[in-house]
């Protein structure tokens, strides 16, 4: 195995393991932040490190029109180009190409689309996906999926599902394994057992160095996301990381966590971060609202990041509604310090076997809300 994965201590199913890359090691449960278009929105790759994150998520769509692979290759590699050092795993393209609708058409062999920014057309096929994240120079490279919408009809689900599954296998022959490289595979098949139970052993079959839960999040609600992952998690080997996609909110990951996953990527605490809606201990806050006009507090006086630190709601209020650049700077990285808290609490709860200690004491801080 290339990207070697150390289970350091478990509690329940939960798991507290590290991943050692070509780009330093990953302590897991970990949060990636994402970074779509090489760079973490509104943040200094240096920050990004600062909040406690050892990977972030970089998405070969976007590269790949925007400034293309082999630009970044020539520039020496994606690390290099925006400057950050550690670990990086790419998305494969799949999931937001199938977000264009009109503007794409697939097939068996891959997906052809147009551009929104210029409007030429672009092919994606699994081999050239997989060469794309080489291209990057990702330390974990995702196999070419198709992320199944929902809701969705069984039928249509499990034909979709095959088809992945079918990419996954030409992925796999078209990924050049290098020490501290890894190709990671992703389950699909909807919420159907069946199906899900079909995709992990396809996969495990082929032999990935880690393995996703995609086509998750996607509508179906944290009930059925859960119950999925209760079926799915289990026929994932032991000894190889877990990534469920896109998730999520604070309580979608520690609940998530408690069956059995080990990464995680989301655009909420970034994205949520430039819309002024700050994550907490005791739930969420939005600057905008006109009750913090005069709050002297912090967002969380327990709270280290900078705006925690050095600024009241009262001010980031006020940029906010100035529309200054500053205040979603500073709330982008109060979310993504938050989300690293979490995962540091979830690790340090696993390693002590009070992950269900730390839990009732998450949920009953979130319940009692701000103030
Ligand atoms: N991001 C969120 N869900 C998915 C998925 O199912 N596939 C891929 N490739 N990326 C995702
Ligand atoms: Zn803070």
């Amino acid at each position: 195995m290339s990207l070697s994965f150390e289970l350091l201590a478990t509690d329940g199913l939960a798991r507290r393991g590290r991943i050692a890359t070509a780009h330093g090691t990953v302590e897991t449960p970990a949060f990636m932040p994402v970074g779509t278009a090489g760079t973490v929105k509104a943040m200094m790759p240096q920050s990004v490190a600062e909040t406690g994150a050892e990977i972030v998520l970089g998405n070969t769509y976007h590269l790949m029109l925007r400034p293309g692979a082999e630009r970044v290759a020539a520039l020496g590699g994606l690390h290099k180009f925006m400057n950050w050092p550690r670990a990086i795993l790419t998305d494969s393209g799949g999931f937001q190409v199938m977000s264009l609708k009109e503007l794409r058409k697939i097939d068996r062999d891959g997906v052809t689309f147009r551009s929104p920014i210029d409007g030429i057309q672009h092919r994606l096929t699994p081999e050239r996906s997989i060469q794309i994240q080489h291209l990057l120079d990702a330390d974990i490279t995702m196999s070419f999926d198709e992320c199944t919408p929902w809701p969705v009809e069984k039928e249509d689900a499990a034909r979709s599902m095959r088809l992945s599954m079918d990419w996954a296998g030409r992925g796999k022959h078209a990924f050049v394994d290098r020490p501290g490289y890894g190709l990671f595979g992703i389950v699909q098949g909807s919420t159907f057992p069946d199906l899900r139970e079909e995709s992990a052993k396809a996969l495990t079959a082929i032999g990935f160095d880690g393995y996703a839960v995609g086509g998750l999040a996607v509508g179906e609600g944290q009930e059925l996301m859960f119950q999925t992952l209760e079926t799915t998690v289990p026929l994932l080997p032991a000894d190889r990381p877990r990534y469920l996609m896109g998730v999520g909110r604070p309580s979608d990951i520690v609940g998530a966590v408690r069956r059995g996953i080990d990464m995680f990527d989301c655009v909420m605490p970034t994205r949520a971060g430039r819309t002024a809606q700050a994550f907490t201990r005791r739930g969420e806050l939005n600057l905008r609202n006109a009750r913090h006009r005069d709050d002297p507090r912090p967002i969380d006086e327990r709270c280290g990041c900078p705006a925690c630190r050095h600024h009241s709601r009262a001010y980031l209020h006020h940029l906010i509604r100035s529309e200054e650049i500053l205040g979603p700077m500073l709330l982008t990285w109060h979310n993504l310090h938050y989300y690293q808290d979490i995962m540091r609490g979830l690790r340090a709860a696993i390693e002590t076997q009070s992950f269900g200690h730390w839990i009732a004491a998450f949920e009953q801080e979130q319940g009692r809300g701000d103030l």
